[in-house]
């Protein structure tokens, strides 16, 4: 795998501006794709966010192992830090979501009105790696499309809140933020997901990194899709796949680049079962 060179770059501009947004909220809600709990998440997020309340969104939960999010959301709170699940697209969740934004407001609602102040609105930020669903978190909140999509910096002039209920304000551009690594298998766990450059690892590759890691962590699941056996090397078992679903070269051999593509398309999209590719330590400070 290169070295990611884009990082840097993207990131100061995305950080700056981050710093400067985030002296305007009381509240920072960070969506984490719940596939990937460690490696989806930005480690300049708990530094930054330091002096706010927070709580973490575990979104695409519909696409994640229930189990395995069931004990990071415990990881997570004995960390001290509130989890919720939720499926943004179906809005599956928002309840749990809104009682959790109403708890981490409460403190800030109770300091205020010790100090005479009354009804003034919760300011909060969403925050997360491109892809994770912000936008889709904020329209399903407030129950109507809202959030501008993508990081277009100069397109808003000044900043906008979205009055979500009497109790909350939301700034209407999420805060992007890129995932940072160094370590291989977060790469590896990014690129697999979707959530960096396809471009960073050759397709095939890719594949045989993702067949790899579902014979280890969901063993039966690759044959029960493409009716193969399981053992045998990865790269072989691409070449199988490819020749089953008449994925060909023009002499006959398999074309093990379009059977990488449709692995990666079955994996994204569920169709090889939900996975988590990350599980909670035990124990462990956050
Ligand atoms: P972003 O603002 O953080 O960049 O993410 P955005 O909301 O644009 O969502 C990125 C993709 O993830 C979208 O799919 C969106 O529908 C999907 N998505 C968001 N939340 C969830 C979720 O909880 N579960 C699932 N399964 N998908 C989710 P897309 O393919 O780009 O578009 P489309 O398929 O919705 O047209």
């Amino acid at each position: 795998m290169n070295t990611i060179q884009w990082y840097p770059g993207h990131m100061t501009a995305a950080m700056r501006r981050m710093q400067e947004d985030i002296k305007l909220i009381d509240l920072m809600i960070e969506l984490v794709d719940a596939r990937i709990p460690v490696s989806g998440r930005n480690p300049d997020l708990d530094r930054l966010g330091q002096n706010k309340a927070g709580i973490i969104i575990l979104n695409k939960s519909d696409l994640a192992d229930p189990a395995k999010s069931r004990r990071w959301v415990e990881y997570f709170e004995k960390s001290g830090k509130k989890a919720v699940l939720m499926d943004a697209r179906s809005r599956d969740g928002m309840k749990d979501v809104k009682g959790a934004v109403l708890e981490a407001c409460q403190a800030k609602i109770d300091r205020d009105r010790k100090r005479g102040i009354k009804n003034r609105p919760v300011r909060a930020m969403v925050v997360g790696i491109p892809n994770v669903g912000k936008s889709t978190f904020i329209n399903s909140y407030a129950g109507r499309s809202c959030a501008k999509t993508g990081d277009k910096p100069g397109v808003t002039k000044g900043k906008q809140w979205i009055k979500l209920d009497k109790n909350l304000e939301l700034l209407d551009t999420p805060g992007v933020l890129w995932p940072k690594f160094e370590d291989r298998t977060v790469g590896l766990h990014l690129a697999m997901i979707g959530s960096i450059n396809d471009e960073i690892l050759e397709k095939e590759e890719l594949a045989v990194e993702i067949l790899r890691e579902m014979k280890k962590l969901y063993s039966a699941r690759i044959s029960d899709r493409y009716g193969i056996e399981e053992s045998g090397d990865d790269y072989s078992i691409l070449q199988e796949i490819s020749l089953k679903r008449g994925c060909l070269l023009k002499g006959g051999e398999a074309d093990t680049k379009k059977g990488a593509g449709l692995v990666i398309d079955d994996f994204r999209k569920g169709r090889l079962g939900v996975y988590t590719l990350e599980t909670a330590p035990d124990e462990g400070i956050f």
